[in-house]
């Protein structure tokens, strides 16, 4: 995508870099403010420098008169955003750094933001989109798919859960999908993305260049003139993989536990089946526990709501033992074999689960 970023410069001279050589890059083109994540080694990993830089940055953008749309990306042609900064969360919280609470509170004020967004907000997630990635885009007007993306929400491996508002976007898929997606990580890739409602549009890879070019062109474009454009670019196409999806979801994670979830896989015994054993099998079970809950409950949560509930959740996550040894053991050391306390599902006690989303009094987040 580098090269999409000089085709931009040559095809228009209105083209200013607000701020270069950092870790997110700020342009106008046009009348449309574009946002690029700047750290293509890493990903795109989202951390707190980003965060303090976008938030004004959109917020100035949506009080501006010559600003009309705003575009996210991603540098490089790998990732979109790959996650927030979890490495430096876990350090923090280690050294009892504040940090920890900054991060999540930040990141998910800047969320808000998006949700509420006055402004065609367009996402070009072509490529790699987890965690806080997700929370860049999925709350946005407009989340644009190519064959390269590939979605998930793989927090339950690393003894946290998907948050950046996956409480409220998850339990808002279809049938159960959102919470099979929650409790086992699973990657959505491509077409499948925008087939499940993910994405609003899928559009080849190839064409991004040409589609951020007919964006920038529009002239004070309403929500429903950015609609009509990315349906122009968008291939439509017939959904059997996605039904065969759902059905098996709807069928396997209808359970009042995930214990029941657990079960209705080994009674299965499926192909499918067996693999979502296998993986649930490696989660963090206090992870899992949480997870089907804040599902359970954001379902019937506003946005701001979820967020104060995903706030306690991650604070009580920074207070306990996995979410640390989660991330020594897929990121650190690499080992893959973390030490879950308490390492089964039945260990985990209902008021363990029970306090994790218990009010923080003034530390709750206010948005
Ligand atoms: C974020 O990443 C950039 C670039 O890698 C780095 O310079 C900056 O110090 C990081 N900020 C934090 C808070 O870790
Ligand atoms: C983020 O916030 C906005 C505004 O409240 C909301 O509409 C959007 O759905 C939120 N996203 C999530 C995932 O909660």
């Amino acid at each position: 995508r580098k090269g999409s970023f000089k085709c931009l410069h040559k095809l228009n001279p209105a083209k200013h870099t607000l701020k270069a050589g950092s870790e997110v890059l700020f342009e106008k083109v046009g009348n449309a403010g574009v946002i690029t994540l700047n750290r293509p080694k890493a990903l795109n990993a989202l951390n707190l420098t980003m965060i303090r830089h976008i938030y004004p940055q959109l917020k100035k953008w949506d009080k501006d008169s010559e600003t009309d749309l705003v575009i996210i990306k991603g540098a490089g042609d790998k990732a979109f955003c790959a996650g927030g900064d979890i490495r430096a969360i876990t350090e923090a919280g280690k050294a009892g750094d504040s940090l920890t609470q900054d991060l999540f509170r930040e990141e998910y004020i800047l969320n808000n933001t998006i949700g509420t967004y006055q402004k065609p907000y367009v996402a070009l997630i072509d490529g790699i989109t987890m965690g806080g990635g997700v929370g860049l885009s999925i709350h946005g007007r407009f989340r644009v798919a190519t064959e390269k993306t590939l979605f998930a929400m793989p927090e339950t491996g690393i003894g946290l859960f998907p948050d950046v508002g996956g409480g409220y976007f998850l339990p808002r898929l279809q049938g159960k999908l959102g919470l099979f997606l929650a409790l086992t990580g699973f990657r959505l890739k491509g077409r499948d993305v925008q087939r499940v409602g993910l994405a609003t549009h899928f559009v080849q890879s190839d064409k991004i260049v040409s589609l951020q070019k007919d964006l920038v062109d529009l002239k004070s474009p309403s929500n429903s003139d950015v609609a009509q454009l990315l349906d122009s670019y968008q291939e439509q196409v017939c959904g059997k993989n996605r039904r065969l999806l759902l059905f098996c979801c709807f069928r396997l994670f209808s359970a009042g536990s995930v214990e029941e979830i657990m079960e209705n896989l080994k009674k299965d015994g499926s192909a499918f089946a067996l693999k979502q054993t296998e993986t649930l099998a490696k989660m963090s079970p206090t992870s899992l526990k949480l997870t089907f809950r804040q599902i359970q409950e954001g379902e019937r949560m506003s946005l701001q709501e979820v967020l104060v509930m995903e706030y306690r959740l991650s604070q009580a996550c920074m207070r306990g033992n996995d979410f640390y040894e989660g991330v020594r053991a897929v990121l650190i050391d690499k080992d893959q074999s973390p030490k879950w306390k308490p390492s089964t599902l039945s260990g985990v006690s209902e008021q363990a689960i029970e306090e994790c989303f218990s009010s923080l009094g003034e530390r709750d987040l206010k948005l």
